[in-house]
């Protein structure tokens, strides 16, 4: 894809992830557009890639996934498809924005009103969100069109609430962390290729692939990092 061949540059990330010191974490989130031709065989190969490391793998679906297949092969633990997790003091909560038909994203009526209740009801102080399409403006034109179309109703969701620390995702291809009301809202690059970041249009970065680490600490702090990946052997962090 793009010059690409996304499995050499996803295994070389997941290589240096599991030379990492962190290694191995509590969990692993992945923010979707797991495959690209929405077959059988990829979620497969996912799969049989995840389960040897016996950790939780939360999943959500992207634009370009098929959330049937998703609910099929990833259900059965190690895998979580969608819903939430207990990680210590907190709640992680796995939304699905997958739109049918659409490369923007909608969490729908039905999903924020399970999440207004959920919000409410979770004994955990501290609650992380992730989802696929980004709630937020990236600044650049192309990409915000195919954003989350109730970004408007999601941060009104959340903003009734005070236990809301984060929101992640992906999709954007790109890293961003800002705050917004005191919640940290973080986009997490891809494991193949970049979009720059800023651009009106869709152009290619030369960043290289990369993975983002998330400590959620029992007082509610995130420490986070994003590692770039160098696939040429060079090292790049
Ligand atoms: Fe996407």
């Amino acid at each position: 894809m793009h010059g690409v061949t996304t499995q050499e540059t996803f295994d070389a990330v997941l290589g240096h992830a599991r030379d990492d010191p962190r290694w191995p974490p509590d969990a692993i989130v992945v923010t979707g557009d797991i495959v690209h031709d929405e077959s059988r065989a990829a979620y497969q190969r996912f799969r049989d890639t995840f389960e040897p490391f016996g950790l939780p793998v939360f999943c959500i679906p992207g634009n370009h996934d098929q959330p049937a297949l998703m609910s099929e092969l990833l259900t059965t633990p190690p895998f979580q498809f969608c819903g939430d997790a207990k990680l210590g003091a907190w709640r992680v909560v796995l939304l699905s924005t997958f739109h049918k038909g659409d490369d923007a994203g909608v969490l729908g009526r039905d999903q924020l009103a399970a999440l207004e209740a959920s919000l409410s009801n979770f004994t955990e102080e501290h609650i992380l969100i992730c989802m696929h399409h980004q709630p937020l403006p990236m600044g650049s034109a192309w990409l915000d069109g195919v954003g989350l179309h109730d970004a408007q109703e999601f941060l009104k969701t959340i903003d009734a609430h005070n236990r809301v620390r984060a929101v992640l995702w992906g999709h954007v291809h790109q890293a961003s962390d800002r705050e917004r009301n005191g919640v940290r809202f973080l986009s997490t690059p891809s494991t193949c290729f970049q979009f720059l970041p800023d651009s009106d249009r869709a152009v290619i970065d030369t960043r290289p692939p990369a993975l983002r680490w998330l400590a959620l600490e029992p007082n509610g702090n995130i420490t986070t990092e994003v590692d770039w990946v160098d696939t040429d052997g060079g090292g790049g962090k």
